[in-house]
Order: structure tokens, then sequence, then C-alpha cells
């Protein structure tokens, strides 16, 4: 998508053709800045500190850390080596995991001269994939859009209401619950976008708010709280987010407080799509609650905030007493039966195994 009039990927392969680009995310909304990854380690580092971030994002930031590693040293042992390094990086999308896996599958059978090719070929793949399926998400969720559009008085637009950032820096290009409303945009049709904040890291008013505010999309940030307000006065049309897990029963794992968004939605016959990839399903497990594993991550990111001064300095303050506790888990877990629709690159589906099992066949039989 655009920053300032130029297109810009998340991610990207650097003219060098060996390093690799990256938009740092911890710096925005406040200041545009481009990193830049060597090594295997940064990439691990880059993913690890949330400089990338966002499911499909981090899948392919690790499959360039492979290329990364290879180029260093080819071996079997570096290769298990780059695996073990990336895999930790972060335990809950299991994108990191499915692009790990692709890698190794590649090129474990090839002997290490063909390594380092193949795996930065292997890793644009990722990430041009990536882009198509964004694209194909919009395609089909676009039009959950037009129907509701369609019952409503000209002009008027249609609210959505998302959660987290599942935009285009949380993938490698369009994002999974924006690519419909970028799409939905820049077809004339009228979009309002609710953007919940999205504590503690803030990724809805610090990433949303910029990626739609720079595409000209209509958004209003709101604290986390709201959304239950908003739908019961009428003022939420759908809701869209995006997930970093699904298992093959349809349970959506997201950021923390998308389960209450979904609850409230529920109550007040409010649509709760799901926007992803194929690549972020988990046929392997089917009881969300009891087998994805919950990040948690430091009390810091509660007890403190970062903005920006009026006279422009970055500061962090703390917001809470000092000695109490804080405690911050990074996901949870939205049972299928509050889900309305998956909205992946082969359509919209319901969230059950046999619609997710016959849309992906060969993702289900081999997982
Ligand atoms: O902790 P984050 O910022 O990586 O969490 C991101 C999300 O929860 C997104 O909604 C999810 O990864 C889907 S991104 C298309």
């Amino acid at each position: 998508m655009k920053v300032d009039g130029r297109h810009f990927r998340s991610i990207w392969l650097e003219p060098d053709g060996v390093t690799v680009g990256a938009i740092d995310q911890r710096r925005l909304p406040h200041e545009f800045v481009v990193a830049r990854l060597n090594d295997a380690e940064d990439a691990a580092e880059a993913i690890r500190s949330m400089l990338v971030r966002g499911a499909p994002l981090i899948g392919a930031t690790a499959a360039y850390g492979v290329a990364l590693a290879m180029r260093a040293d080819s071996s079997d042992a570096a290769l298990d080596q780059a695996y073990k390094l990336l895999i930790a990086t972060r335990p809950t999308a299991i994108n990191l995991k499915w692009a790990l896996d692709e890698m190794v599958r590649l090129l474990r059978p090839l002997p290490p001269s063909a390594r380092v090719e193949a795996a930065y070929a292997r890793a644009r793949e990722i990430a041009d994939e990536d882009v198509t399926i964004n694209r194909d998400i919009g395609r089909h969720g676009i039009e959950l859009i037009k129907a509701i559009a369609a019952t409503k008085k000209p002009g008027e637009p249609v609210n959505v209401l998302t959660h987290c950032n599942a935009g285009w820096l949380a993938t490698v290009d369009w994002g999974t619950a924006t690519s419909p409303i970028y799409q939905a945009h820049d077809g004339g049709l009228a979009v309002h976008v609710w953007v919940d904040e999205t504590r503690p890291r803030n990724q809805g008013a610090s990433l949303t708010a910029w990626e739609l505010g720079h595409h000209g999309v209509r958004h209003t940030v709101i604290p986390d709280n709201t959304g239950g307000h908003l739908m019961q006065h009428r003022m939420v049309d759908l809701a869209i987010v995006g997930t970093d897990r699904v298992t093959a029963n349809g349970d959506v794992c997201n950021k923390i407080g998308t389960y209450l968004k979904a609850l409230a939605a529920h109550d007040n016959g409010v649509p709760f799509y799901v926007a992803l990839p194929s690549p972020t399903i988990d046929f392997s497990i089917d009881d969300g609650v009891k087998q994805i594993p919950i990040e948690q991550r430091s009390a810091a990111e509660v007890t403190d905030m970062t903005g920006r001064t009026a006279d422009g300095r970055i500061e962090t303050v703390r917001i809470v007493p000092d000695g109490s506790p804080a405690a911050n888990y990074a996901f949870d877990v939205t049972p299928a039966r509050l889900v309305t629709g998956l909205i992946t690159e082969r359509g919209v589906l319901k969230p059950d195994r046999a619609a997710l099992a016959s849309a992906f066949p060969e993702r289900a039989n081999g997982h």
C-alpha cells in the first residue's frame, strides 16, 4: 500500500539481493523508519521485539531468516539451528511454523550448494503469495460490505469494527481484515472503520489508524471497551478481525480482547467475520482454548505507555502504581460458534471442520 504516495510492502529483499528491509513498526505512528536485517539473528530479534508483527508477516520474516542463515552456512546443522532460533521467537501465530516447515521441506533434500538460491527464491515466493492471498481475501470480503451498503441510504457509510492491526503492516501487503475495506474504499463504497485501540501495545491506535489515514479511509479510534456500546446502538454493521491461528473446527485465536468483541457482536446480532490466509489454519488441533499456546508478554507493556509529547519527544510513562503486578496475555480464543464466517482466499466459509477441509483439502490431509 502507499505511504505518502510511494508504494511499500512491509518487508522486501533489498537490491543487493541478500539483505532484507522491513518497516520498523515499533516506531510508528510517530516515525517511519526502515530497518535492515543482515542475518538470521536479526530476523529472529525483529520478530521477538515486534519490529515486525502480525501472523503472516512473522511467517514471511522467518522465511527470509532461513535464507539469511543459509547464506552464512548452508549445512544441515545450520538449517536445524535456524529453525530452532526462529521457531522460539513467538509462540501463538501458526504462520511462523508453517513458513519454517515450508523452508525445511524444500531445503533439506537439496545439496548445501543449492540451498542459498532456493531459500531466497522460496522466501520471496512466500511473500508474493501472501500478497495474492490477501488480495483475494479482499475480493471475497468486499461482497459482504457491498451487501450491507445495498441496504443503506445512499452516501451512508458501512461501519466496520476491527481489532488490533490485521492491516497491510501485519502482512506483506493489503492486510487480511483490511483488504475488503481497502478494496471497498478504492471501489467508491463509503466505509468508516471503528478502530479498537488494542491495549496494551495499541496496534489499532498506532498502526491501523496510521494505515487507514495514509490510504484516506475514514476511521475513528475507540478505547477497547467501546465496541459493545456501539453495537447496542446499531453503529456497527459488521466486525472483521484477523487471526493468528484457526483450528480445524474454526476456533479463532487473535489479539487479546477479540473474544469480548465476538460476545458483544453475538448479543447484538452484529455479523462477526474473521479474515485469514490458509497458512493460518492449524489442521492439527481442534480445541482452540485448550490447545493454542497463548503468549504472555512483559508486564511493562501494561504498566507503561509510550507516546509523543507536544514538543515532539517520544517518552514512556508509568500508569500503574509502583508495586502493583500486571498480567499481559497477548491473545485469546473465540469459539467457532461466535464466528459468522471465515473470509479466506477461496471464499467466505462456515467456521467448521467440513467447510475448512473441503476448501483446503491439500492442507487438511497433509498438515
Ligand atoms: O501481537 P501482534 O501484533 O503480532 O498481533 C497481531 C494480531 O493479533 C493480528 O490480528 C493477527 O496476527 C492477524 S494479522 C493479519
